[in-house]
């Protein structure tokens, strides 16, 4: 029999939580166990849930970059809730941001102020959390220019650090952080600009967005990371991929590298069509695409 549960922060574990809705497609399972938490404390006995009854433990963003699987995810699903949500502009042009902040919205902040540098979060749907995770980044920029230094909490050990890009290892795409890192909070050098210029780059990187990838539509961006000195979409355009399906999902013809979903689909779907693209670009090119996406849960 399964031990109970004790309350943490006031009762803010959920069971069988859908998490469909929190991701950008939308599909996927239930976690067994959900918590928003506000603050370090709060991820620690949320980490300690999942440690005492033997479970894995998923950190959640904004879901931009992930395929939870149809079965669910059986574990702990850890959520950066309002309270990890905040940003700060400060007087020296150091933004500080707590792991749940919107890219886009830290982007418009930082503008606001007259701050330039981090414009082209706006073109990028995650959380500060995710960014640093990953190295997001797009139009010629990524996290780890702009990064400070980020404050970690291992979840394994309940230690807390403050870490640097270097120490982090960042490089494209990628950081040396595991799933058991969850980040708290981020503080990002800015350079001096005036408000309406760093406004317009923001406008110039959500228009280029808007006309060169599939908006609108329920996807989790790239599905590949573009190989060294190309570009996956390219390439998946150039064997003649665009509109290839598996069930309701499908290379979308805006750009290659996107997989839409449409009404109905799994993340079984996403899933095979990844390795399908996968298996015939390496078939004809003998490139090994690797997937930008992340899967989450059982994919048997
Ligand atoms: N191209 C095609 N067909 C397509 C798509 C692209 O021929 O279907 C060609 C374009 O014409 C262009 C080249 O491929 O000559 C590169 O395309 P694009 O400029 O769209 O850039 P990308 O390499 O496909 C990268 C990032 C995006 C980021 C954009 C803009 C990766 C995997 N992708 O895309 O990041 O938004 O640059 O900076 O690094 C993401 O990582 O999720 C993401 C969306």
């Amino acid at each position: 029999m399964r031990t109970p549960v004790e309350p943490i922060g006031g009762g803010k574990i959920r069971r069988e939580v859908p998490l469909a809705p929190l991701t950008t497609y939308k599909v996927g399972g239930r976690a067994r166990w959900m918590i928003d938490v506000d603050d370090e404390e709060e991820a620690i006995a949320a980490a300690s849930l999942a440690a005492r009854e033997g479970v894995p433990v998923l950190v959640l963003g904004r879901g931009s970059n992930l395929v939870v699987s149809d079965r669910g995810f059986d574990g702990v699903v850890i959520r950066p809730g309002t309270g990890m949500s905040w940003r700060e502009v400060g007087e020296d042009g150091v933004v500080t941001a707590g792991a749940g902040c919107p890219l886009p919205v830290l982007a418009r902040e930082t503008a606001r102020h007259g701050r330039s540098g981090l414009e082209f979060f706006a073109g990028i749907p995650g959380s500060v959390g995710g960014a640093v995770h990953m190295n997001a980044g797009c139009h010629g920029s990524e996290t780890a220019e702009w990064l400070v230094t980020a404050r970690l909490l291992d979840l394994a050990t309940a230690e807390v650090s403050e870490r640097a890009p270097s120490d982090l290892e960042m490089s494209y795409r990628h950081s040396n952080l595991g799933g058991s890192d969850m980040v708290i909070s981020a503080r990002f050098r800015t350079e001096q600009s005036t408000r309406s210029q760093a406004e317009s780059r923001i406008r110039e990187v959500t228009l280029w967005r808007r006309l060169h990838q599939p908006g609108g539509t329920l996807n989790a961006g790239s599905a590949f990371k573009n190989p060294p000195g190309d570009s996956a979409g390219r390439i998946i355009d150039s064997l003649g991929l665009k509109g290839l399906a598996v069930g309701a999902v499908e290379v979308s013809e805006r750009h290659a590298n996107f997989f839409v979903a449409g009404a109905g689909a799994t993340a079984s779907e996403i899933r095979s069509l990844v390795e399908e693209v996968q298996r015939r670009v390496e078939e004809a090119t003998g490139i090994l695409l690797e997937p930008e996406l992340r899967f989450v849960g059982d994919f048997g």
